[in-house]
């Protein structure tokens, strides 16, 4: 690999350049790595040193605090730093229970509004919030009820993707065919989500570090915030989990990945069994636990 246009080689990161980089990308998007991650910034920030035309990693982190377009930069360190990894009807045992047992119970708690509002906070490229769409409507629950799912993610060419609602055959590895029939449109550039689903969906860039924004998202019925915690240290999930519990409306449900849990942290989240599946719940009333009530 060379270095900008000279042909020089490109520099190599060392032990000082990563824990500041390390540092800042923490503090922005919560995202914890350990030493062994050195190679990965190396590699994937290296590009951008290269782009950029820097002389090295320091100058990087330099540019990235001070310049006029760092906060920019930032968001493109972030996008080659996440890991987006998705796909439709991800974790099935824990849909079967979101759409066999949870939608029924919200249909008739809110059957006097007629609206249902669900949440996919950290959705990479949409599949997520798509296939919680095709759940919906496979469920006939909600017949002329304003259904709004709602998309975010830190990546703003995620959320690009997931708008355009295009994919390709990674994205299938367990669609049924009559799943994929029903709610796709073959076309020469991939498959595409048909407009009833695409209707429902919305999306949008948000940092779920960034609590006072994330009120754009409104009150919701249901968060899915699934392989998402995973990539955050302690400190960095309690900041999210106040934010998704405070987005949440009395008696509404948090979703997690099948990995992810509250457990060591506090939370005001009850905690409930469903067949196949532990979801968490607002309590109608809103309690702190004393500590006791840790789940
Ligand atoms: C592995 S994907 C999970 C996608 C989907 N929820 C699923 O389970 O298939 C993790 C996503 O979390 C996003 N993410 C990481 N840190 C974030 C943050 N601070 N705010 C919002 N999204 C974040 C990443 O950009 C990535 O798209």
């Amino acid at each position: 690999m060379t270095f900008g246009s000279s042909g020089e080689p490109r520099p190599r990161m060392v032990s000082k350049e990563f824990l500041l980089l390390r540092d800042m990308i923490y503090e922005h998007a919560g995202l914890s790595f350990d030493g062994d991650a050195m190679s990965l910034f190396d590699r994937r920030l290296g590009e951008r040193v290269a782009a950029l035309g820097l002389r090295s990693f320091n100058d990087y982190y330099k540019y990235l605090r001070f310049n006029a377009r760092g906060a920019v930069e930032l968001e493109e360190a972030i996008e080659r730093l996440t890991t987006k990894e998705t796909y439709f009807f991800r974790q099935e045992y824990q849909l079967r229970s979101f759409a066999g047992e949870l939608l029924p119970r919200l249909a008739m708690q809110n059957s006097d509004s007629k609206r249902l509002c669900i949440w996919s906070a950290g959705c990479s490229t949409g599949e997520e919030v798509y296939t919680l769409g095709m759940l919906v409507r496979e469920s006939a629950l909600f017949p002329s009820w304003e259904v709004r799912i709602i998309g975010s993610d830190i990546c703003k060419s995620s959320i690009a993707t997931a708008r355009r609602g295009v994919y390709q055959a990674a994205s299938f590895r367990v669609t049924s065919d009559v799943l994929r029939a029903r709610y796709f449109r073959e076309e020469a550039d991939g498959m595409h989500v048909i407009d009833d689903v695409k209707q429902l969906c919305h999306f949008g860039q948000l940092n779920l570090l960034d609590g006072g924004r994330s009120s754009m998202v409104g009150r919701v019925d249901v968060v899915f915030c699934r392989n998402v915690l995973i990539y955050f240290d302690l400190r960095s999930r309690r900041r999210v989990i106040d934010t998704l519990l405070e987005r949440l409306l009395p008696g509404g449900y948090l979703l997690l990945g099948h990995s992810e849990s509250l457990l060591h942290l506090s939370t005001a989240f009850e905690l409930v069994h469903l067949r196949e599946d532990l979801v968490y719940r607002k309590p109608l009333i809103n309690q702190r636990c004393d500590g006791r009530g840790r789940l």
